[in-house]
């Protein structure tokens, strides 16, 4: 193939995971301070489909559209003015989120500066499995939050690619965590570090739960569980709504209970990247990937993940 173009997935129109299309595009090149990073794989997350259907970020797309935000891969190449990255260095990043990225491809151009260093005891795989999903958990839990040790923290859908990760974050800073899954997947989340876990399929996890500080939640409206949650949050205590922002429900349930509330969404952080990768490299951390799918299964990978039962991470690997 040309130096000049890079197999990409691109979408043309927004709709079903059949708009996902394998196709030969222009390379991108890297402006002053900008590198030039080679993917080795891509991570996948909710807003990659919930954009590719019309919704997520669609409104900052033009088409031909290249979606997807997590990356790890190699620097190639870097632009005028670069000098904390060399071309060869292994680096992982959520680059330039909310605006698209391009990361379902061969090569992406972003800025130095939202680029970490791949930690180095772990492959481009899982490393790609990290960015949106674990600086999501991170700042929700330390920049949101401020959890300290001895607090109590619940976790919705903890075993999903945000919550795994929370759930490890939040014993790491000295939490109790209480966290709610699927039964299957409850030894697992014991080990990684979950203090109790709550089978929300067959109780109402507001039965069960106990008081707690924080609520990180990843679930929202759904079942109610953005509002159910505030009736376990003590008074002061802090709700942190993450997929949909705070429902007009949510909020005035939570003011009548004296409970605080947040929207969020998350941010580039090569910081927060570094201190991830440390967490991951000293074992403190680890990063579970259920499935592993080339560039031309894009759409299998969306149809499962649009599941909604994924344990852990799904990551496109775009070097095979
Ligand atoms: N605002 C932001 O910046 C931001 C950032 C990241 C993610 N998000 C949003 O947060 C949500 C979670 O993201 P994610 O990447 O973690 O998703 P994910 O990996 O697709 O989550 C899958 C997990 O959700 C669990 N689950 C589904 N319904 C549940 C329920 N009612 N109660 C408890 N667990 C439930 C499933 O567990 P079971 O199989 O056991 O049911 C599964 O393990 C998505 O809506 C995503 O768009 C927002």
């Amino acid at each position: 193939m040309s130096e000049d173009t890079m197999r990409a997935v691109t979408i043309r129109e927004f709709g079903g995971p059949d708009v996902l299309i394998v196709e030969q595009v222009a390379r991108p090149e890297p402006l002053p301070t900008e590198v030039l990073v080679r993917v080795h794989a891509a991570g996948i997350n909710p807003v990659d489909w919930k954009t590719r259907a019309g919704q997520g970020m669609a409104g900052l797309q033009t088409f031909p559209a290249i979606l997807g935000w997590d990356v790890s891969g190699v620097v190639e190449e870097v632009g005028f003015g670069v000098t904390t990255l060399a071309p060869g260095d292994e680096v992982y990043a959520l680059p330039w989120f909310p605006r698209p990225a391009g990361a379902y491809a061969e090569f992406v151009t972003a800025p130095s500066r939202h680029f970490a260093r791949k930690p180095a005891s772990i492959g481009h795989i899982e490393a790609a499995a990290l960015p949106l999903a674990a600086l999501t958990a991170w700042q929700a839990l330390v920049d949101t939050a401020g959890v300290q040790a001895g607090q109590r923290v619940l976790v919705h859908a903890a075993a999903g690619g945000v919550g795994h990760l929370a759930v490890q974050f939040a014993r790491h800073l000295g939490a109790e965590v209480v966290a709610t899954a699927s039964e299957s997947k409850h030894a697992w989340l014991k080990e990684l570090g979950a203090d109790q876990v709550i089978d929300y399929t067959r109780q109402r996890f507001e039965d069960v739960a106990g008081e707690v500080d924080v609520v990180i939640d990843l679930v929202g409206a759904h079942d109610d569980t953005d509002a159910r949650s505030v009736s376990v949050t003590r008074r002061g205590g802090l709700v942190v709504s993450i997929p949909g922002g705070v429902s007009e429900r949510l909020a005035s349930v939570a003011r009548s209970a004296g409970v605080r509330t947040s929207a969020f969404l998350v941010e580039p952080d090569a910081g927060a990247l570094t201190t991830i990768g440390g967490l991951v490299d000293s074992g403190v951390v680890r990063v579970e990937v259920e499935r592993v799918f080339a560039l031309e299964q894009v759409a299998e990978a969306h149809r499962v993940g649009e599941g909604g039962r994924t344990r852990g991470k799904l990551v496109l690997d775009v070097a095979v």
